[in-house]
């Protein structure tokens, strides 16, 4: 198998992810294969192109991942032998994803050629370490250039799935309708901070469900269907929203704010 053309949809909240996707494109281009990336965020299933190999990336969410990602798996149109590949990030244990994301995407007519899970910093109640982050986070590259040398060379895999990664999905499930239930909505509210916040709106563009508006004094409003992807909390150029999830009020981030914004302009 070679590959020619690649369309990588990824979703990064706090930069991990896109680090990853970021090197694995670096590898993919050396060997001259022409990268498209999306946004999954902004992209639909229905429109992707079947006639190249197909890379998904995103973060460990609860176990599996973020609900509109898994729409965007779940909602991918049939094929006939169409390549796909999986990335994924995680703080540490995971479970609930590999298996599940196989399933759909055999069942839809795609070819798996590879599923790989690179452990990075976890941005959930980061517990700031400079030395421990920077550790982790070559290592996750040194896999993730592995992982594309191991695609290219048609020597990765996607494993079978085995019987526990289907009960994990489960509870995955469960967890995240739970955490989409008014309470815990009420509860583990992402809060602004007025003093300073300077209405600038990034929070909205940066929201990847359109959970955040501009209310009528210009400050941004939460409306109550937050993910938790954290992207807000870690990339507000003012640092002005706080997650419940953050030790000590500290806010984990895997590149400076400004590339960050940067790098989600200027792709598709
Ligand atoms: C709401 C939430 C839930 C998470 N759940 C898990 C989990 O179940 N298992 C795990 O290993 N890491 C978990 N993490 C950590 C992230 O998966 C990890 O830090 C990931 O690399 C973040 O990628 P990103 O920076 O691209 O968003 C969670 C993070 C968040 C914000």
């Amino acid at each position: 198998m070679k590959i020619e053309n690649l369309d990588f949809y990824y979703f990064s909240g706090t930069g991990n992810t896109l680090l990853i996707v970021k090197k694995m494109v670096e590898i993919f281009e050396k060997y001259g294969i022409k990268v498209n990336l999306f946004k999954i965020e902004d992209s639909n299933s229905n429109e992707i192109n079947l006639n190249h190999t197909i890379g998904l990336g995103f973060p460990i969410a609860e176990l599996s991942t973020y609900d509109f990602v898994w729409n965007f798996i779940k909602d991918l149109p049939q094929t006939d032998n169409t390549d796909i590949f999986m990335v994924d990030t995680l703080g540490g244990f995971s479970g609930g994803i590999v298996g599940p994301v196989r399933e759909i995407v055999k069942k839809k007519g795609y070819h798996p050629i590879g599923a790989k899970e690179i452990i990075m910093p976890s941005n959930i109640f980061y517990i700031p370490d400079k030395s421990t982050t920077k550790k982790k986070i070559a290592k996750g590259l040194i896999e993730a250039e592995r992982y594309a040398n191991s695609i290219i060379k048609g020597e990765s895999n996607w494993g079978r799935v085995p019987l526990l990664s289907d009960g994990v999905y489960y509870i995955s499930r469960t967890a995240l309708k739970l955490t989409h239930s008014n309470l815990s909505q009420k509860y583990f509210c992402l809060d602004v901070d007025k003093e300073k916040c300077n209405k600038c709106g990034w929070c909205v563009e940066l929201c990847p469900i359109k959970n955040i508006q501009i209310g009528k004094d210009r400050f941004p409003v939460n409306l109550r269907n937050c993910c938790y992807c954290l992207r807000c909390t870690s990339f507000c150029p003012k640092k002005a929203i706080s997650a419940p999830f953050n030790f000590k009020g500290k806010t984990y981030r895997a590149v400076k704010t400004e590339e960050f914004l940067k790098f989600n302009q200027k792709i598709i």
